[in-house]
């Protein structure tokens, strides 16, 4: 599975996106160690803060299908500027990632793409 791949199921994940309140689509792809790829869309909520964004449902997705260890996660958003995970959802992705090792691939509209590690995003998790 190339970065192109993940991707451009980032971005097909983004059509689902439920968005009545900000408009902005957001997809995300996250593929697993044994290869299996768990798609997401954000999900928002007229209780504003009960919105999950789409690189947590992704993640739930894969959790609760048995999946833990996370390699590569592709974000798509439908604006100027690249689309980073929130600092909530890089919180979840160290959960399962406490090395910080998994990859981020943020695009955005027009398909220009950055990656970066996860340790890059957040440098100092809150561990128990
Ligand atoms: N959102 C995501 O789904 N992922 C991100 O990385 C940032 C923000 C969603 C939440 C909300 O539905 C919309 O984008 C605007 O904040």
């Amino acid at each position: 599975m190339t970065d192109r791949d993940l991707l451009n199921m980032a971005r097909e994940a983004a059509q689902n996106a439920y968005i009545p309140y900000s408009r902005f689509a957001v997809g995300a792809a996250l593929e697993c160690a044994d290869g299996s790829v768990f798609t997401g869309c954000n999900v928002e909520n007229a209780a504003l803060g009960s919105t999950i964004c789409a690189e947590r449902t992704a993640m739930v997705k894969a959790v609760s299908e048995g999946r833990r260890e996370f390699v590569r996660m592709a974000i798509y958003g439908e604006g100027e500027s690249y689309c980073m995970p929130c600092g909530a959802c890089r919180q979840m992705m160290s959960e399962f990632d406490p090395r910080g090792e998994m990859e981020i691939l943020c695009t955005r509209s027009g398909g220009r793409y950055v990656s970066y590690r996860l340790s890059q995003l957040l440098p100092h998790p809150f561990e128990t």
